[in-house]
Formats: structure tokens, C-alpha cells, sequence
């Protein structure tokens, strides 16, 4: 603490005079006994907090240099029954890259959509006594609803029955056939209908059952078209040796690996037996695979609502993806169907494709076909989108398959988000309202000249940004988190409301840490955005500053420095309503009258330190 006040706060600010207003002889008393200058902290005529406009780096976007692109995408998700939790999973994960992407400042296309063709969906609209048309425009809605809940940012959406899709589709059929890579067959196999794909027969349990949909295969005989997948093995094999990092996680390359070694087969691309899909150009006896038509989805996204739509205009706006983010179970489709579809078409490959893991329920798989699913509305309803944001993307880690437990849920969001942040910030702002007017006495970056807990966030702040990068999203929010900690420990260490009752020095001291930790906190918000934003807008909120300025800023505003004296932070507003446990609410209803909701009314955090 010795090294910590050297000289007069109220010096300070009177060299620093961030706001450019003038400084005259008057001062006002706080009750810690520091003086400030009046017109400096409340130019009369200004009524709402002082935003911070300088140094969080707004400005470092007006660069010449056109921003780089990038292109995201989850998969198409099937139309055959609403969105449950597994596919929420892979669209916030991607939510939560595209939102890094951007705060890095590149220009980004996140695409996602709905596959709407094949006998899947066909049959679904059937059981639903739905015409196949009317039951896609239900289901493809209900995508859309929960990603607005779940405050998804997606710049494109695909439907596979649109017309223009329909058309891009056609002319790439048209292109690898003129290639030569397209001939007619009988087909012969055991079919899953749930993967839409034809099995080997030594992949399935008994019965010929599915490994992952747990659903005996059928039998299917068929005259199909057929694409020349074989002729792709070397190529595919020269892709990976150049560039192993095409598939991530790393240990999910040699599973791609080893399927290319064992040797490819050509698959089929076309259905006779099915009538819901793009018929196949020059011969509408036959619809083309469903998988055939919805990877092509991808590339006919990205061409503009007012474009012609064709494969050239479409693949200028954008293609290569720079990452498809998909679950395990279809991996194969991505990184050898897919990449040799695009190779026979003279196009680019996507640079990465990253498998992530599945959410499972009891060790098995969450799904619409085993009607285990966990429904991602209801979580939303009763938690809201930050919680289930950060809980699916801190507990599970990216890549790997996770388990959910309610207890876990509550137990984890709770701790992290109400606790280690929210109580963090709302104590330290109620010490800064008591002592300081809700005023920061000093420049952030001044305060914490020589301090410790800087250093820490500063590398703390660069790690996340690593993990980030790197696609390690729970380590990146553990990272994150640790800001929190050290946050509190700092807290607790100097107690600074301690400080503030014996005045004097003390008390300067104590009002530099609570800046201190308000600017920790700043980073947090900045840093958590992309897997928590509407809680980082709060906890922005919270420090003074405008909508505007949040979704301006940009990862390099994680700079230590941002806070300057003189802002003005709001008045102390929990920022994350703690949830009540199923146990504490069966508690709670056998003493007193029922309680109806899992969520509790914010509770006012302990506003500051007796
Ligand atoms: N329509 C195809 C994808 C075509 S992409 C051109 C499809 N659709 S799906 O709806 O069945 O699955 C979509 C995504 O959701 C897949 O990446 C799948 O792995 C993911 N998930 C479905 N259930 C899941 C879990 N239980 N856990 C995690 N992700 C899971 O496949």
C-alpha cells in the first residue's frame, strides 16, 4: 500500500483534466476528505454521466486498410422438429466467435439456416399432417425465434428451399458433371434416414441398428447418380499433409485421416424414392441427395438479396468460409464429402472445419430422434440468454462432449456471473457512491501506475484473447473469470471502505482502488461480450457509458487505461439476478406461500461496506 499515493489526487486531476473544462479555486468536500475541483467532477450543465470518449479505442477501427473478412457458419439444421439444446449449442458457440471476430474488426459473415429437403422432412410434415412446404416454414421459424432469443448475430440466413439456393445448387450439379464426375449406378445398402446417409454395415450396432440414432437401417436398393468421391483420395490426402490444421481439434484429423487411408467410395447423389428436393437437372424423375444440396448452402448464402444468384456472383461475395463449425456426428460430410465436391468444382476449400463435441443426457447424445433433448426455450425463459450462453460455453469444453445437470447450471452461473462479477462490481460501486459521489477521483491508467493487479489483467486480458483465437472457449471465459477473482481478492486484501473511514491519505487510497477495480472490471465487460453481451452491457452500463459506445468498442479497448477521472458510473444496480435452486425454492415453499418462478427478483447486492 506505501508505494501506492504519492501525491494529491486532486493534483492529479487538475494536470490531467481529461474533459477539457475549467478548472477554478472551488472545490467540493466529499466525505472521505478528499477535494475535488467542482466545475472538473459536475460542470453544471452536464446531466448525464460524463462518457469516456478517449483511449478504449473506438478510433483504432479507421484504419485505410480494408478489414478482413471472415466467414462463419454452422451447419443447416434440420426441419424435421423444432431447434432443441444440442443444435442451440454449435449457433452460440458460433455467435460467440463471430462477436470476437468483430471486436478484432474484421468484417464478418456469420451464416447459418435451415435444411429443408429429403425424406426426413418429407416424412416429419407428413406425421404432422402438414404439407412438406408449410412445415418448413413453421420449423424454419422456430430457428429464427430462439436465435433471436438467444441474441444470435447472424448476418445470413439460408433456407434450402430458396429459389436462389435451388439455382446455385443446380449449376454446381451441372459443373462437376462437365467434369466428368457424375455417373449412374445401382446402389445397394443399408440406409439411416435420421443421418440421411448410407451406412457400412460394420459401423452399425445389432439389428443394423445406428450408433447415434440407435434406429434400425433399411434396406435400400436404387438407381442413383453418383458422384466420384474415389477419384478425390490423393488430393484430399495432399490437403490434410499441406495443412493439418483444416481439421479441429487436432484429435479429430487422424479420424479424418483414417477414414481417406481406408479408401473412399463414391457416394450417391441423387434419390429416385424421393420427391421433396431440387429435382436433378435433366432428369426430374430424381432429386438430388439432401447432403449434396445443403452443403451447397453455405456458398449460396452469401450472394445479396438484390443479386442475381448465381455460383460465380455468390462465391465472390465471400467464398472460402474461413470456419465451418459442426458437431462430431458430421465431420465425415465436412471434411472429405464436401472438400472434394468443391475440388471437382474448381472452387475454394474452406480453410478450417472445427468438430465439436455433443451435449448428452446420461452419456447418450441429445436429440430429436431419441427425444432426450433439453429445451433450449424454456432454459431462456427461466434464466435468460447470458446464463445459458456462458453456462454451455464455460462447462463444456469446445470440442469435447458435455454433460448437463440443472445443479450444475445454476450452481456455476451463480457463482461466476452473480457472484465472482456482478457482486464485485455492485460493492465497489456502492463504496464509490458513498465516498465519491459515484465520481472516479483519477485516470485508470494513473491509479494503477506500478499496481499489481494491472500486470495480472493486462496478461490475463492476452490469454483470453489466445483461447479466443484458438476457438478454447471455456478457457477463454476462465480466463475471464480470473480478472473477477483477482478483482475480489484485490477487494478484500485492502479494503478499501476500511481505508476510506480513517480519511486523509487513506482515503485517496481508497478511492484509486475502487478505480482500480472498476477498470478490471470494464475489461471484464469487453472481454465477456462475446459469450455474455447482454450482462456485459449491463456491467457497461454500469460505468457510465452509452449503448453506442458498447457496441463500438473493439477487443483493443481490453487496454488498461479506458476509465478516466471524472466519469460519473451509474447508481449501484445488481447487474445478474442470482437463481434461486430448485432445493432453496422447495425450502421456501414449505414455510411460506408457493413460489412460481425459478428466477428470483434481483436482490440488492451488499451496497457497500459498512
Ligand atoms: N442438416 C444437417 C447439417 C447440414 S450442414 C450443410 C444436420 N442437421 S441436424 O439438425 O441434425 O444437426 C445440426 C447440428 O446440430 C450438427 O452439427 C449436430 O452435431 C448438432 N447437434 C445435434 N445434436 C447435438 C447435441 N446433442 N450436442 C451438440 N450438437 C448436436 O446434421
Amino acid at each position: 500500500m506505501a508505494a501506492r499515493i504519492n501525491y494529491s489526487v486532486q493534483n492529479t486531476l487538475c494536470l490531467l483534466n481529461p474533459f477539457n473544462y475549467s478548472i477554478n479555486a472551488k472545490t467540493t468536500h466529499f466525505k472521505t476528505g478528499i477535494n475535488f475541483s467542482k466545475n472538473l467532477i459536475f460542470p453544471r450543465k452536464l446531466k448525464s454521466p460524463m462518457f469516456c470518449t478517449c483511449a478504449t479505442s473506438n478510433n483504432d477501427l479507421q484504419s485505410s486498410e480494408p478489414a478482413e473478412t471472415f466467414v462463419l457458419t454452422t451447419p443447416l439444421y434440420y426441419v424435421n422438429a423444432p431447434p432443441h439444446m444440442g443444435s442451440a449449442y454449435t449457433t452460440i458457440a458460433a455467435d460467440a466467435i463471430a462477436r470476437f471476430q468483430r471486436l478484432l474488426g474484421k468484417k464478418v459473415i456469420f451464416v447459418t439456416g435451415t435444411d429443408e429437403h429429403g425424406e426426413k422432412i418429407a416424412a416429419s410434415a407428413a406425421a404432422a399432417g402438414s404439407t412438406p412446404s408449410d412445415h418448413c416454414d413453421v420449423i424454419s421459424q422456430a430457428y429464427r425465434t430462439l436465435w433471436k432469443d438467444l441474441e444470435i448475430t447472424y448476418d445470413k440466413f439460408i433456407r434450402t428451399t430458396d429459389p436462389k439456393h435451388e439455382g446455385i445448387v443446380k449449376e454446381f450439379y451441372s459443373r462437376v458433371l462437365a467434369k466428368g464426375d457424375i455417373y449412374r449406378a445401382d446402389y445397394e445398402g443399408l440406409y439411416c434416414v435420421n443421418c440421411e446417409e448410407y451406412k457400412d454395415e460394420k459401423e452399425l450396432l445389432d439389428n443394423n441398428c445406428c450408433p447415434t440414432h440407435l434406429k434400425p437401417c433399411i434396406e435400400r436398393k436404387e438407381d442413383n447418380y453418383f458422384f466420384a468421391l474415389s477419384k478425390y483420395q490423393k488430393q484430399l490426402e495432399e490437403n490434410l499433409t499441406r495443412n493439418p490444421k483444416f481439421v479441429q481439434p487436432p484429435f479429430r484429423l487422424n479420424e479424418v485421416q483414417s477414414w481417406i487411408k481406408s479408401g473412399l467410395k463414391d457416394f450417391s447423389i441423387s434419390r429416385a424414392s424421393v420427391d421433396w428436393g431440387i429435382p436433378v437437372p435433366n432428369n426430374n424423375k430424381q432429386t438430388i441427395y439432401v447432403w449434396f444440396d445443403a452443403l451447397l448452402g453455405y456458398i449460396s448464402a452469401l450472394s445479396a438479396e438484390n443479386e442475381q444468384p448465381d455460383l460465380q456472383t455468390a462465391v465472390s461475395s465471400g467464398w472460402p468460409a474461413s470456419l465451418h463449425l459442426i458437431g462430431k456426428d458430421i465431420l465425415r460430410f465436412h471434411a472429405v464429402y464436401w472438400p472434394a465436391m468443391l475440388m471437382s468444382a474448381g472452387l475454394d476449400l474452406p480453410k478450417n472445419v472445427f468438430g465439436h463435441g455433443f451435449l448428452t443426457k446420461d452419456g447418450m447424445k441429445m436429440g430429436k430422434s431419441l427425444g432426450n433433448t433439453l429445451e433450449p426455450n424454456e432454459l431462456v425463459h427461466n434464466f435468460g440468454s447470458d446464463a445459458v450462453r456462458y453456462f454451455f460455453l464455460r462447462e463444456v469444453e469446445f470440442g469435447s462432449d458435455g454433460d448437463y445437470s440443472e445443479e450444475r447450471f445454476i450452481n456455476i452461473v451463480n457463482a461466476h456471473l452473480a457472484n465472482t462479477i456482478g457482486n464485485l462490481l455492485n460493492r465497489t460501486l456502492g463504496l464509490l457512491k458513498k465516498n465519491c459521489q459515484s465520481t472516479l477521483v483519477v485516470d485508470s491508467a494513473v491509479a494503477a501506475e506500478g499496481n499489481a493487479l494491472k500486470d495480472t489483467v493486462e496478461k490475463l486480458v492476452e490469454k483470453a484473447r489466445i483461447h479466443y483465437e484458438n476457438l478454447s472457449l471455456s478457457s477463454a471465459c476462465e480466463a475471464v473469470l480470473e480478472i473477477g477473482n483477482a478483482g475480489n481478492a484485490y477487494m478484500d486484501e485492502n479494503a478499501p471502505w476500511t481505508l476510506f473511514k480513517q480519511g486523509g491519505a487513506a482515503s485517496e487510497a481508497a478511492a484509486k482502488d475502487l478505480v482500480i477495480i472498476l477498470e478490471a472490471m470494464r475489461i471484464v465487460a469487453i472481454a465477456l461480450s462475446p459469450v455474455a453481451p447482454s450482462f456485459c452491457w449491463r456491467i457497461y452500463e454500469q460505468l457510465g457509458y452509452s449503448k453506442d459506445h458498447f457496441n463500438t468498442v473493439t477487443w483493443s479497448g481490453t487496454k488498461w487505461g479506458g476509465l478516466k477521472g471524472g466519469q460519473v458510473m451509474a447508481q449501484p444496480k445488481p447487474v445478474f439476478a442470482r437463481i434461486e435452486n430448485k432445493t432453496e425454492l422447495e425450502d421456501e415453499a414449505a414455510t411460506k406461500k408457493p413460489v412460481k418462478s425459478k428466477q428470483k427478483k434481483p436482490q440488492a447486492q451488499v451496497a457497500a461496506e459498512a
